[in-house]
């Protein structure tokens, strides 16, 4: 049977479904029943699923849990985090609680500003395009007026269009860079459908201008970028050295040296600042996630900002200061608690209930918080007990499940654990000397 089809997207359901199994799965009842055993038993909600993409087969289920506790600008939050890794949740309770004791967190926006542009070839003199640009800039505004005039009732729009010379990058090459405040829209569409109206001025108003004519100006693309430096969000935890530590086996001291030099590490090598600030995105991705927000263009802006002063470097920074220890993160976020999926999953509407239905700026500062608690809980960790300790604790379950383990089999194996270290092999062997 052939594996390549055309039409595949004009198929029923049960027909790509059929398509996929035969000519893909040797186990062709087992494989139907995998993909059907996810189908939610609501129709209506099927239907809404089946509707977010093309093609879709059956449903992808992650984990959705809720870490507690965290006391943001004095207010309590119980934080929605949707995500398959065991100890992420576990490790952002417990820095929650941490803080939840020594004042909590302290977050402010400090901009928010998007950023798009329009990428276009011209030949000709840079004068002559400088005084184009000039004269039809009101125009590119004016006729982006239908798009932008909701959005502009609200406080919002279009902040800035600026020419740009790249001549000396590509030959030929010019830039539109725009930007905008999108309120609480992460405004992908508002800022793309913006883009797309100004190409359409700038070229075809070109050929009305002396010395220039519509192919005068050959537009490549237009789009916004998720590299959104200048929407920033700050985020802090700060106390006195002697109140850091709970662990009688290392002084406070102690622990914010040691914690401090595993910033400064993360600061200056980049093999150590990448897991570094993946751990910081365990964080942040599964509250993008739970909010219903774009999680491969948060990770995109946030690992560009990670390198803007050109070599890969830590999210966080940390420093003791006249005996006040204090750790923070500044991260480029761009969020949305409006339009995408934030009106439609019924699980990304129960998130943000439970985040008591932030605006853009409030979600920004809870997910710079998240991700500095993560950073907080793996390097406390990493610094002390080591990792695997709470990690393997975590895995134990993962391991009971691929044994099958029964709800008896596994009370008795995470008892034997309380005491013993988990490791792969020592679970093996306690849930075979247990069914011996
Ligand atoms: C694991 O998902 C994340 C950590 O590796 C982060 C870190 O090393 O800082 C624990």
């Amino acid at each position: 049977m052939s594996k390549s089809i055309s039409g595949f997207s004009k198929l029923s359901k049960s027909k790509k479904i059929d398509w996929i199994v035969d000519t893909y799965f040797s186990h062709k009842e087992e494989a139907k029943s995998v993909i059907k055993q996810y189908w939610n038993t609501n129709d209506k909600l099927q239907q809404l699923h089946d509707e977010f993409i093309e093609n879709t087969i059956t449903n992808y289920y992650l984990p959705l849990g809720v870490a507690p506790n965290f006391l943001i600008n004095n207010e309590l939050y119980a934080i929605p985090m949707a995500i398959e890794e065991s100890s992420v949740v576990a490790a952002a309770s417990k820095a929650a609680k941490f803080w939840l004791h020594r004042g909590g967190f302290k977050a402010e926006v400090i901009s928010t500003k998007k950023i798009g542009q329009v990428h276009f070839m011209y030949h000709g003199s840079f004068d002559t395009l400088k005084t184009y640009f000039k004269h039809i800039k009101p125009q590119l505004i004016a006729n982006a007026k239908p798009i932008t005039k909701n959005m502009e009732k609200r406080g919002g729009g279009i902040l800035d269009i600026e020419l740009i010379d790249k001549s000396s990058a590509i030959a030929n090459y010019y830039q539109l860079h725009a930007t905008f405040e999108t309120l609480d829209a992460m405004g992908a569409n508002f800022i793309n459908s913006c883009l797309e109206s100004f190409a359409n001025t700038f070229k075809t108003e070109a050929a009305y201008f002396d010395g220039l004519k519509d192919s005068s100006i050959d537009i490549v693309m237009s789009i916004l970028s998720n590299y959104v430096p200048e929407c920033l969000v700050r985020a802090e935890v700060s106390c006195k050295v002697e109140e850091l530590n709970e662990d009688d086996n290392v002084s406070p001291q102690d622990f914010a040296n040691k914690f401090i030099q595993a910033v400064q590490i993360a600061e200056v090598e980049p093999y150590r600042a990448v897991t570094h600030n993946k751990g910081i995105m365990n964080g942040i991705d599964a509250v993008i996630l739970a909010t219903g927000n774009d999680f491969r263009a948060v990770e995109a802006g946030v690992h560009a900002y990670a390198s803007k002063n050109g070599s890969y470097s830590s999210l966080t920074h940390a420093s003791v200061d006249n005996g006040i220890f204090k750790f923070w993160i500044e991260i480029p976020l761009a969020l949305g608690t409006v339009g995408g999926l934030t009106g439609l999953h019924p699980l990304v509407k129960l998130s943000l209930e439970m985040l008591n239905k932030p605006n853009a700026k409030e979600l920004m500062k809870i997910v710079a918080v998240a991700g500095l608690a993560q950073n907080f809980a793996a390097l406390r960790s990493l610094t002390t007990t080591g990792i695997q300790q709470g990690h393997m604790k975590m895995h134990l379950m993962n391991i009971l499940n691929q044994f099958n383990a029964d709800e008896i089999e596994k009370m008795a194996i995470i008892e034997h654990f309380k005491t013993n270290v988990v490791t792969h092999s020592a679970v093996v062997e306690a849930i075979e000397n247990l069914r011996r």
